[in-house]
C-alpha cells in the first residue's frame, strides 16, 4: 500500500507556531514519526508540505498516479477551499483528513470543513497522534468496508 501525507500552510512552522494549540513538535519529527511508523506497518509513505491551494491541487492530483490512500491536513484552507475538495473528488483517492487541534473546539470559523464531506474520515484533536491514527486508519481501509 502507498500511503501520501500532505500538509498544507503554516504546518511548516509547526514547534515554534502557536504551541499551546499546536504542540512543539516540528513538522520534520512528524514526518520521521510516520516514516518509522510506516515502516512497521509495511506500507511505503510520501510526506509533502505546500503553502500554496494551486500547488497543494496538483500534489493531489499527481498523487493519484501513485498512492492508495490520501492523509491530508488541509491547515486553513480546510475551511476555505473548494478548489481542495474538487481535487480529492475528482481523484477518487480514499481520503483521511488530519487536524491536530480539535477545530470543534475553537473559533466558530473552523467548525466547517470543505474536505469533510469528500474524505472517507476525519481525525482530529490528538496533536502529532491524529497523523499516526490516520495512517493506522489508512492501513485498515481495505477491510473497513468505508
Ligand atoms: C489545523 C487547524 C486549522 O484550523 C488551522 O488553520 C491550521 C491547522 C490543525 O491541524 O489543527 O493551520 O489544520
Amino acid at each position: 500500500m502507498n500511503v501520501i501525507v500532505l500538509h498544507g500552510p503554516n504546518l511548516n512552522l509547526l514547534g515554534k507556531r502557536e504551541p499551546d494549540v499546536y504542540g512543539r513538535e516540528t513538522l520534520e519529527a512528524i514526518d520521521a514519526m510516520l516514516a518509522e511508523e510506516a515502516a512497521t506497518l509495511g506500507v511505503e509513505i510520501r510526506t509533502h508540505q505546500s503553502n500554496g491551494e494551486g500547488e497543494l491541487v496538483t500534489a493531489i492530483q499527481e498523487a493519484a498516479d501513485w498512492a492508495d490512500v490520501l492523509i491530508i491536513n488541509p491547515g486553513a484552507y480546510t475551511h476555505t477551499s473548494v478548489a481542495l475538495r474538487d481535487a480529492i473528488a475528482a481523484v477518487g483517492l480514499p481520503a483521511i483528513e488530519v487536524h491536530l487541534s480539535n477545530i470543534y473546539k475553537r473559533e466558530p470559523f473552523r467548525h466547517h470543513s470543505y474536505i469533510s464531506a469528500v474524505a472517507t474520515g476525519h481525525i482530529c484533536g490528538f496533536g502529532s497522534d491524529s497523523y499516526r491514527l490516520a495512517l493506522h486508519a489508512a492501513v485498515r481501509l481495505p477491510d473497513a468496508g468505508a
